[in-house]
């Protein structure tokens, strides 16, 4: 069993990364990646969580999977537990075994979802509270959020995702707190944004050209929210709210439809959820 005594989140260096295919609407072959840049911007984001306290391990880097530099589709944590990833594409199949390999080492109990469904792990499956919010349709199946909410005994409400710059739930919606939660409405439909309404008590609105910047995509460490920088707007309501923005140039990963939370995964529970 994994024993953690601080905020403890899984990153991967991106030695491998590139824009290799297009399996999301940002994502343009013919606009590559700068690689000193992208170490860069990775460093950066590294070192903004290591002086906020937290313990970063480091998952290493395969040649042929440029995405498994966005360690938030690795798996969902859930106490001692890692449901593994199991991907929509293939070109991130090859991810599974070396993500499971991963937490095994690291003393987590892994469960693979049953073959016949995909789930993308913590990027379509969000805690809040006492309820697990899954992003379903383009990456992730509805059942598969389903039978991870029966596994683990928790309310499981699912959200299609019907906008496709907005793939996976973290590109769209935040937990801040187990009562806050920042979200796009525009990626939601209505039935989507009714259940987020009656689910999360204080939920708050993201501009639509600051997820564009993938505002939502944050990485929250108490009080501390490290984001995209260019977006303004979202800093000074954080700020209101008594959170400090860390902001930090992610450009190179925007390209791969990715920022900050992507590159990011919890492994100690996020603070938002009620479980940890
Ligand atoms: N290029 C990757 C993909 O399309 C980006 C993954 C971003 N991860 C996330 N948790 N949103 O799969």
């Amino acid at each position: 069993m994994p024993e953690f005594s601080r905020p403890t989140i899984l990153m991967c260096p991106p030695d491998h990364y590139g824009i290799e295919y297009e399996i999301n609407p940002w994502m343009d072959k013919s606009k590559g990646s700068d690689r000193a840049l992208a170490h860069a911007q990775w460093q950066a984001l590294h070192d903004i969580l290591v002086s906020l306290g937290v313990d970063v391990r480091l998952m290493s880097a395969v040649k042929g999977l440029p995405d498994l530099v966005f360690t938030a589709n690795a798996g969902l944590i859930w106490r001692s537990t890692a449901f593994v990833a199991t991907f929509r594409h293939s070109a991130r199949q090859g991810e599974t075994p070396i993500d499971e390999a991963w937490f095994r080492g690291c003393g987590f109990r892994t469960v693979m979802p049953p073959e016949t469904m995909d789930l993308e792990g913590a990027g379509d499956a969000l805690f809040c509270g006492d309820t697990l919010f899954g992003g379903y349709l383009i990456r992730s199946d509805a059942r598969a959020l389903q039978w991870v909410g029966a596994r683990i005994g928790c309310r499981v409400i699912p959200l299609q995702l019907v906008n496709d710059h907005f793939y996976h739930l973290d590109t769209c919606f935040c937990p801040l707190s187990p009562r806050e939660a920042l979200y796009y409405p525009g990626a939601f439909d209505r039935y989507g944004l009714q259940a987020l309404e009656d689910a999360v008590p204080e939920l708050i609105p993201v501009e639509e050209g600051e997820a564009d910047r993938f505002a939502c995509n944050a990485v929250v460490v108490g009080k501390d929210v490290v984001l995209n920088s260019g977006c303004p707007q979202l800093e000074a309501t954080l700020r209101s709210r008594g959170y400090t923005p860390h902001p930090t140039d992610l450009s190179e990963y925007l390209k791969s439809g990715g920022s900050a939370k992507c590159l990011t995964l919890r492994l100690d529970g996020e603070n938002a959820a009620l479980w940890p």
